[in-house]
């Protein structure tokens, strides 16, 4: 948590005449969400706290009374004799319904549509967007129930903010801290405000990174490729609402939030990974630079020193060759880096590997792109269309990829 003079501290009131519920369940991150009452308030929300019974354990009504000005609901039974029936007034009214923390137990009960308290009972009234920050000791967050749980409130449109790694109150590590209560804030914002949900029901497959091809146990050849593009593009379409899975080579980039993640080193395993998600995938978007010749044998043993070495080389899997062969009705994005002749080199490869649409950038020397937060990249469609962007942020570049995919290829599918 940032102090209060961060973001989410400023008097922005971007928020004002939205209705959001709070519910807040018993987990020790409960002090966290008088934070986050406190941020949205500020932003003008009308926030309401409702805590369940175990979440009275770790905090109390009054903070969340005094942040919020609002009473906090704490029970079925509790209103009083005039009041309207309160999980139905309010919950129709709300404009978003955030759980923050959200315990195993609460997640489960979602999942299962069981509604024995307030914050359950509402959250089956509501027809606004939910989402839900998990918050939880590592050994209950990677518990198969509770995955499972997680991933079908997921498929039901809910927002889950994963949770973070680092230190638990457990005392362990691991992953199941409460996320940046900024964060969660910043999502709550990003719905509120009309962030298009335009790949909602979509599944995009990107594979980011580079590969990294054994010659023995403790050397490999590897590339330049940082995955910045394809972790963009893969965080810009889980917020634009789509289902997105990550296959990933080495990189130290943080898994963009609300994206599965697969994880792998080498070329072949990469090319494994896509084949097993291609057939599911509305769009797949190649971003990686997975390597292009492969040791043919790599040494069990550590190679010992000598003055020379001669490596022989195979060709590896063409990744994008393959999955353009058997693409049927995914839509397929490749990328093209490119040190001469871009346009006629990416062009060429957009045929010859049956692509709907090629980014080509060009990383000849002084072009600084591997690594870099921006890119300067030309789109070359099947369709026809030649369009050079000038230099934006890798994030831009990604909207633009997601935008031009929806507009000429979605669109005229459905
Ligand atoms: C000290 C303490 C800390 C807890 N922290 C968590 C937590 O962080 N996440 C969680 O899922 N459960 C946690 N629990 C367990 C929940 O409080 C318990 O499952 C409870 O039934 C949740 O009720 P609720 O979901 O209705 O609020 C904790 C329990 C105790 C005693």
């Amino acid at each position: 948590m940032q102090s209060t003079a961060g973001s989410s501290g400023s008097r922005n009131d971007n928020l004002s005449g939205k209705r959001i519920i709070l519910g807040i369940s018993g987990g020790i991150a409960a002090y966290k969400a008088a934070y986050i009452a406190s941020a949205l308030t500020q932003r003008g929300a009308d926030v309401h706290v409702v805590l369940t019974q175990h979440g009275l354990m770790f905090v109390g009504p009054a903070t969340f009374w005094g942040i919020t000005r609002n009473p906090v609901i704490t029970g079925l039974f509790d209103q009083s004799a005039d009041a309207e029936i309160k999980h139905v007034s309010l919950s129709e009214s709300a404009d978003l319904l955030l759980i923050a923390p959200a315990t195993a137990n609460i997640i489960g009960k979602l999942a299962n549509g069981i509604a024995d308290d307030m914050l359950t009972t509402m959250a089956l009234v509501v027809r606004c967007p939910i989402v839900i920050a998990p918050a939880m000791n590592a050994n209950m967050y990677s518990n198969p129930i509770v995955v499972t749980n997680i991933e079908r409130l997921r498929q039901r449109g809910c927002v889950i903010i994963d949770p973070e790694e680092g230190h638990l109150a457990c005392g362990s590590e691991g992953r199941g801290r409460l996320a940046d209560p900024d964060k969660i804030v910043r999502v709550v914002e990003e719905i509120l405000l009309g962030v298009t949900r335009d790949y909602a029901g979509l599944t995009v497959v990107v594979t980011a990174g580079p590969t990294q091809e054994p010659i023995d146990p403790v050397r490999f050849i590897s590339n330049r490729s940082s995955g910045k593009m394809g972790y963009a593009i893969a965080e810009c379409a889980a917020r634009r609402g789509a289902r997105v899975i990550l296959v990933s080579g080495p990189t130290d980039l943080e898994v963009p939030n609300g994206v599965e993640i697969v994880k792998v080193r080498t070329a072949r395993e990469m090319f494994e990974a896509v084949d097993k998600v291609a057939n599911s995938a509305d769009v797949l978007i190649c971003a990686a630079a997975p390597a292009d010749f492969v040791p043919a044998e790599a040494s069990s043993e550590k190679i010992k020193k000598g003055s020379r070495l001669t490596l022989e080389l195979d060709q590896a899997v063409d990744i994008l060759g393959e999955v353009g062969k058997r693409k049927g009705r995914t839509i397929l994005v490749g990328f093209a880096a490119e040190t001469s002749d871009l346009e006629r080199n990416a062009e060429e490869k957009l045929v010859a590997k049956n692509l709907d649409l090629i980014v080509a950038n060009d990383v000849s020397q002084g072009n600084d792109v591997f690594g870099s937060d921006t890119n300067e990249v030309t789109l070359i469609s099947r369709t026809g269309d030649l369009i050079r962007w000038p230099r934006m942020s890798k994030r831009e570049v990604a909207e633009g990829i997601l935008n031009y995919v929806r507009d000429h290829f979605l669109e005229a599918r459905s």
